[in-house]
This record gives C-alpha cells, structure tokens and sequence, in this order.
C-alpha cells in the first residue's frame, strides 16, 4: 500500500482539494451554503440530487457556483425498476400512518420522483467535476458523456463485489459506504441490504485490495480518529455525511440536529418504515413501532416514500423528531455543531496530528 501522504496528496491534486475531506451527498439535507462552505475550506462540496428537478439542480449549481470556485459533486440513484404495487397492502400501511400523523389519501402512494434522464442531463448541464452514483451504476452511455466531459465518475459501494463492478463499468473513483453510515444504504440490489451489512473497518481495506482505483471511506467517520483510521486502513480520502449535520449552513430541522448529539451509536436503526428503502435513522418512536410484529412491512421504494410524506411535513412543521426522517449515522454524536469550515479544518488538523 502506498504511504498516507502519498495517496491523500495525489487524490487532493486531481481534484483541485487543499484537504482529503468530502462532504457526503445527502438528499433534501445539501444546501448550497453546505457545499459553499465546505469547498471554501479546501474540502469537496456536495449535492445529492435525488429529489430535485433539472431546474433545482440547476440552479444548485449557480449559487454554488457564486459563492465558491472550490469543487463539488452531484449525486444520483440509480433507479429501481418500478415497484409492484399492492393496493391492499397500502391501505394496512396508511392506516398504521395514520396514527402517526394526517390521514393518508388512497391516490397518495401513486406520486414519482423526478425523470432520472432529465436529470441526468441537467448534471451535464451543470458540469461539475465530479458526478457520483449510489444504488448502482450509470448507463455505459451516460458515463461514456461524463468521460468526453473530463466529469469523473464517483461510485458508491457497499460490497467488495459492487466495488469490483463498478471499477470494470469505468468509474474512476471507488466510495467505500460502511454499513455505519447515515440515510440509505447504497446496496446495488435493494433486497440485499440487511443482509450484506459490512462495516467500514472490515469493507475499506477489502475493497482497497480488491481495486486499484482510489478509494474514499464514508460511514460512521466524524472526526479526526475517524479520518485518521480510514487513511490507515487504505483510504485516499474521507466522506463524511451526519458528521456536517449540525453545522450551522447546514440548515436542519433544529429537532433532528439537537437529537443527532445525543444518539448514541446503538441508538441508530436500518429502517425501511421511510422510503421502502433500507437507511440508518435514529431510533424515533415511529421507526421503533414500525419495525414491531404486529406493524404492516414498509411498502417498496418509493411508494412508502410517498405514503410517509404527510407524517414527515406535519412532523417537521412541529419540531416532532419522533415521527421525522432524521436519518443518522453511528457515529451522530461526534458531530459538532459549528460552522462547516472550520469543522473541515479542525478535523483535518486533528487527523494529522495523530498520523504524526
Ligand atoms: C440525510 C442524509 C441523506 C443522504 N442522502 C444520500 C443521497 O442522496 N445519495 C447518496 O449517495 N448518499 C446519501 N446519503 C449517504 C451519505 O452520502 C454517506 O454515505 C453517509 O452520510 C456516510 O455516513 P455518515 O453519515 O456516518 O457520515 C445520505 C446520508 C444522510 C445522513
């Protein structure tokens, strides 16, 4: 294995870095301020653009681009095949939501996320340096456009396997996500995730065997140990999601941040009760009473998404973290909440200071 040094240096070189610090893409809880804040302090800035339309992602872009000439990626799911629905089933789970927030009308499971091919253009579009993948990989004719564009492909894995897929799909870097991190589990194959749970310690130094691509750690890193025990164990860089969470431009519910200091590691689940998806979330009374067996089993992705929307609005309007999505990593307690620039900072300084 080459020396830390080396590697964090080359990586930081690519990718026009001053620090080997990535904030994660995280869905709905990206704001450009994040981004601006992080990339301003030499790290690399992020949006997970799964909810967002071409136009948002758009302009995303623009007010990035006005506040910083740091980088950043853009990051999509690869979609599913659409879901089997079972109108019967429903009906069981939105009455079990009922009793956690408004009525669920019968039409509501119906609504879609947003065309994945026009947003995949408006990533083109918006031209950032990196593009990343989680739940799979690009189309061989999207990534043969990143690469004509000089975009570098960033794919998120769970598994040795999917790391060895995605360096023969042609991605250039390889995101290693232990089973530790916060939101959804990046399983290519959605059934697999409870079962092929792999935490960082054992997935890293697995995947950076089996590849010969760079490799960024992500899950349940939050702070300098954290960052300096990935570096150890063969990461290029570290990716780091719950752990911006509390930083003042990050502009979460004030709920969930108060509730993420607080988590301790054993106070995160894998729930389904959200999405239909498998994502680690802190332990709130709604994802308990879900995951009960008595309770009706989460519709599939994204048709529980939708059922859950209601419960979740109503739940963030009344600062009620035990009925919201306030997904969470392992490590939720170790993040600070201070602004993002200097939290980057710190945390590197400290990670050097213990690699010596
Ligand atoms: C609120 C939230 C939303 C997330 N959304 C996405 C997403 O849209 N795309 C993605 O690839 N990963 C997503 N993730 C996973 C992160 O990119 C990353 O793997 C994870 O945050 C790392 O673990 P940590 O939270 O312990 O740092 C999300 C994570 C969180 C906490």
């Amino acid at each position: 294995m080459r020396p830390i040094n080396e590697r964090t240096r080359d990586f930081c070189a690519r990718f026009n870095l001053r620090i080997p610090i990535l904030l994660a893409p995280m869905a709905g809880a990206c704001p450009p301020s994040l981004t601006v804040a992080v990339a301003n302090a030499g790290g690399l800035g992020a949006c997970g653009a799964l909810l967002m339309k071409p136009d948002e992602i758009l302009a995303w872009g623009n007010e990035v681009r006005a506040g910083t000439n740091g980088a950043f990626q853009l990051n999509l799911w690869i979609p599913d095949p659409p879901p089997r629905r079972d109108p019967a089933h429903e009906a069981r789970v939105r009455d079990f939501l009922a009793q956690w927030g408004p009525a669920v009308p019968p039409d509501a499971g119906d609504s879609t996320p947003p065309d994945f091919a026009a947003q995949c253009e408006a990533l083109l579009a918006v031209g950032p340096p990196i593009v990343s993948s989680v739940m799979g990989l690009y189309p061989p004719a999207f990534v043969a456009k990143l690469k004509a564009r000089g975009i570098a492909w960033f794919a998120n894995v769970s598994t040795v396997a999917e790391a060895r897929v995605a360096e023969a799909a042609g991605a250039d870097v390889i995101v290693a996500q232990g089973m530790e991190a916060g939101g959804h589990r990046g399983c290519f194959d959605a059934a697999k995730a409870e079962r092929e749970l792999v935490g960082l310690f054992a997935l890293l130094p697995a995947v950076v065997d089996a590849v010969t691509l760079p490799v960024v750690a992500t899950g349940g890193v939050a702070d300098g140990r954290g960052v300096a025990a990935a570096l150890m164990l063969g990461a290029s860089a570290v990716q780091i999601g719950t752990g911006f969470l509390r930083c003042p431009e990050a502009k979460l519910n004030a709920a969930w941040a108060d509730a993420l200091g607080k988590a301790a590691p054993e106070g995160t689940m894998l729930s389904r009760a959200f999405s239909g998806r498998a994502g680690r979330a802190i332990a709130t009374d709604y994802a308990r009473a879900a995951a009960a067996p008595d309770a009706p089993h989460p519709a599939p992705y994204p048709v529980q998404r939708a059922l859950t929307a209601a419960m979740r609005t109503a739940a963030g309007k009344a600062g009620d973290v035990q009925r919201m999505q306030a997904w969470a990593g392992q490590s939720a307690a170790l993040a600070r909440a201070e602004p993002a620039a200097a939290l980057a900072a710190h945390i590197w300084q400290e990670a050097q200071s213990l690699m010596g």
